[in-house]
């Protein structure tokens, strides 16, 4: 088979490796890709959002199969346009993808269907909003409604932050479009767990859970980035909480897209706070999470191919999904600076992989026959071990024998996860 891998980070990698398991994948395209992927696959300088690009590409090159994995082109509607020229793909239609594109939609979708979530308000009006801010209980969230990169969320301590929250989104426009409209939310307390699912738009498989460290710097200090580490499974989510998750989450979800016209066939990414007052929903992403798939895909020991075409297929049910049972650590490895200013161009000493260790590459690109640092987040050291503190030991050792000028990392990736398991780390 002829695949194409829509995407250029760390989690389209990890996808790609993943798929190269099966015998299946002849040949495997990248579009764009980066420099630090070119042994797994043929990199191809498309720009994930180029949709009659992608389309073009695909029916030139007799692309049996694509996987869309970024949440933009599903926004935009790559899975319908890829759909229409024949080509069968992984990745919800954009009437699907709307679930992540619109946080209101979300919102509206959790109430109207009883699944657990903060209680919010929607805002279309800034006198509406202030007004709102004015009297409401605090901390508050004021959320862009669209896309933002992950960065349209502000957490809200006093009344004057959420108001400066709410003008800087409706009237200085700091997120673009995405804040002409806002959400409001209460703010809620628990440790977060993701849980990433595929679906087929009827049955739903959780694959294991894991954890993110999404602040840029060690003891969840500095400024939010789209990920430093994650660890799987998370200690948090247990066997009870999953199976309460899949009554009171999963399952009704997947049925009221299905109900509301917008069928979900993909990954559905559950990002859940397990408060007192039980689990709830803080965000629905319509893709696979990035740093999170690269925790999670090392220990599916079923052919992520053959899951693919099930969900593309609507056969997911009888589909075997196995996963291995053991943890893994991902450090993330950064240009110093991100998510701000950073240098680019270093170049990148990457060591030898044993079995049980995966270098997954995200901002990197190829300069003189060179791999040099292109990004903010250039690669993720992962490792996989029989236990979650001999998998974040490994990712750590892993990291040391990495080196670019500029290198940063967080030191206590997996510490919180250690702590909850009442860990000796
Ligand atoms: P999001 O981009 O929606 O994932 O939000 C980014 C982060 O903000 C989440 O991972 C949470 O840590 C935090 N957050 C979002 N919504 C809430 C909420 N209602 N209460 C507390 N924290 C929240
Ligand atoms: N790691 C969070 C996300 O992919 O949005």
């Amino acid at each position: 088979m002829n695949i194409m891998v829509i995407g250029g980070g760390g989690r389209e990698h990890a996808i790609i490796q993943k798929l190269k398991e099966d015998p299946r994948a002849e040949k495997i395209y990248a579009l764009p890709g980066n420099g630090g992927m070119a042994g797994d696959a043929e990199c191809v300088s498309i720009a994930a959002t180029d949709i009659p690009g992608i389309v073009e590409f695909a029916k030139s090159h007799a692309v049996n199969f694509a996987v869309v994995a970024p949440d933009d082109p599903l926004v935009l509607g790559a899975v319908d346009a890829l759909n229409e020229a024949g080509i069968p793909c992984f990745g919800p239609r954009k009437n699907a993808a709307i679930i992540e594109g619109s946080k209101a939609f979300a919102k509206n979708l959790m109430k109207k269907y009883g699944i657990p979530t903060a209680a919010y308000e929607v805002f279309d009006q800034l006198d509406e909003a202030l007004a709102y801010v004015a009297a409401c209980p605090l901390p508050t969230v004021v959320k862009a409604d669209g896309l933002a990169l992950g960065k349209g969320v502000l957490i809200c301590e006093t009344r004057e932050a959420a108001r400066e929250a709410v003008l800087s989104m409706m009237e200085s426009r700091r997120f673009g479009e995405s804040g002409t409209r806002v959400v409001i939310e209460e703010f809620l307390t628990g440790p977060e767990v993701s849980v990433l699912a595929f679906t087929d738009g009827e049955a739903v498989v959780p694959m294991t859970s894991s954890m993110d460290h999404k602040r840029a710097l060690d003891g969840d200090k500095g400024l939010n980035t789209g990920g430093m580490g994650t660890v799987a499974p998370n200690p948090c989510y247990t066997a009870g909480m999953a199976e309460r998750c899949m009554e009171e989450i999963f399952l009704p979800t997947i049925r009221a897209m299905k109900t509301e016209g917008r069928p979900f066939q993909g990954c559905l990414y559950f990002g859940l706070m397990l408060t007192a007052n039980g689990p709830k929903v803080i965000e629905y992403n319509c893709r696979f999470g990035d740093p999170e798939t690269q925790v999670v895909l090392p220990l599916l020991e079923s052919s992520l191919l053959e899951v693919m075409l099930a969900v593309a297929e609507g056969r997911l049910a009888e589909t075997e999904v196995r996963f291995s049972g053991k943890a893994s650590c991902c450090v993330i490895m950064a240009s110093r600076g991100y998510p701000e200013h950073y240098e680019k161009g270093f170049a990148i000493t990457l060591p030898e992989t044993g079995e049980n260790e995966r270098i997954y590459i995200a901002g990197a690109a190829q300069k003189d026959g060179q791999l040099v640092t292109n990004g903010g987040r250039v690669l993720g050291a992962v490792a996989v071990a029989e236990s979650l503190p001999a998998a974040v030991q490994g990712a750590y050792a892993l990291a040391d024998k990495i080196h670019f000028d500029n290198a940063y990392c967080r030191r206590d990736i997996g510490r919180r996860a250690l702590e909850a398991m009442g860990g000796t780390n």
